[in-house]
């Protein structure tokens, strides 16, 4: 059996303002909650039992996933009172595991979207009797980021806050959010209370001695934080670059799911995904946007990089670029939103409201 944790609680987890109700791992992303996603790469890497650790909105994962049975997964639930931090949520879940303790249990961010060789990472782990395991991806810009530098080996040597300066820039290795942990250890984890692994577990093990091992892993690798981030990983997973068994359909341009009426002289590019119910007009142009189920798009609207909510309603001629338009909302006909403009779940813009255009 192997088993592995899923982080999805903590604070600051709704997609902002798109869902009042729901937690951000329960978007839809390419026609399914994002969640599905990780649970079906999880499992297709040979996980069959997993514990989804939350502390927020816990009421909407257990009535839509089970007991994991449809994904071929023993699926638990445990719900912190108050978000316990990273640490403290895997230490919260640790009378659920049943391995044996030198067995590697996989723990996984619930926010990130990856084409991770999940078993290259346990194998890496066994190869070479680490305690703890880490995913590290490379990125141009490791500012905003916690960095890990490894020696040639590939074991960790320290873990770095964000560095301030340029000569703090050691490496531009990041901590992916992918682990494997040694059974045993997860009961070190002092319980009760919040604990962050990045910024105690991992640090405190590293002083006292305890192997880390860090995996480079350069594949496709996606932080899910903006709303502007999300929407591109349910592009890339439409368009097959973000590799995932539970895309609803074949991998290509567009995702129409079923019901959806698409006018056949729409233009749907750049892995946009077209919900259930929804209606997509004629004249209109839609590229790398998700649109979510009953969404009503009017004709000859212009839509890019954006999301749209379930049953909100874009106006005639209006357009949209990297904007989040809430569940609900109604843009009216002829308005343009731009640069990260979000409408607020059932809000109303009349028409010809908003402009961006030049002055001259
Ligand atoms: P700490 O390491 O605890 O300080 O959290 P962080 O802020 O560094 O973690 P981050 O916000 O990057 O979240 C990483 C993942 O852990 C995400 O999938 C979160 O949903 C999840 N997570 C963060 N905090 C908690 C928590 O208190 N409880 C649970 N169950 N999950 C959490």
């Amino acid at each position: 059996m192997t088993e592995a944790i899923l982080l999805v609680g903590g604070k600051g987890t709704r997609l902002r303002p798109l869902t009042v109700n729901t937690p951000k791992p329960m978007v839809r992303a390419a026609g399914v909650p994002f969640l599905t996603h990780q649970l079906a790469r999880a499992r297709a890497a040979g996980v069959d039992h997993i514990v989804l650790a939350t502390s927020y909105l816990a009421e909407v994962f257990e009535p839509h996933f089970g007991d994991g049975s449809a994904l071929g997964l023993h699926i638990e639930y445990v719900t912190e009172k108050e978000p316990l931090g990273t640490g403290g949520a895997i230490r919260n879940v640790s009378s659920r595991l049943h391995s044996a303790p030198d067995d590697p249990i996989l723990v996984f961010n619930g926010d990130i979207l990856t084409g991770l060789d999940i078993a290259a990472l346990v194998a890496t782990h066994q190869q070479t009797n680490a305690d703890v395991s880490l995913h590290l991806t490379k990125v141009p810009d490791p500012r905003a980021y916690g960095l890990v530098p490894t020696d040639e080996t590939g074991r960790v040597q320290a873990f770095l806050e964000k560095p301030q300066t340029p000569e703090e820039i050691v490496t531009d290795q990041i901590n992916a959010g992918a682990y494997v942990f040694r059974r045993s250890l997860i009961d070190t984890i002092p319980a009760g209370r919040p604990v962050s692994v990045e910024r105690e577990t991992f640090p405190d093990l590293l002083a006292t001695g305890a192997h880390l091992q860090g995996m480079v892993d350069s594949t496709y690798w996606l932080d899910l934080g903006t709303p502007a981030a999300f929407v591109r990983g349910s592009a890339d997973l439409v368009l097959g670059r973000a590799p995932s068994p539970a895309v609803p359909g074949r991998c290509g341009d567009r995702l129409i799911l079923p019901t959806a009426t698409v006018a056949p002289d729409a233009k749907l590019t750049a892995g946009t995904v077209v919900g259930e119910g929804a209606f997509i007009a004629e004249g209109t142009r839609i590229s790398g946007s998700v649109i979510l189920p009953n969404a009503v798009i009017e004709p000859g609207a212009v839509i890019t990089d954006s999301l749209i909510g379930t049953a909100a309603r874009v106006g005639e001629r209006s357009v949209l670029t990297d904007t989040v338009i809430g569940d609900g909302a109604v843009v009216g006909a002829d308005n343009e939103l731009r640069d990260g403009a979000r409408v607020w779940c059932d809000a109303m813009i009349p028409p010809g409201a908003v402009r961006f255009s030049s002055d001259q």
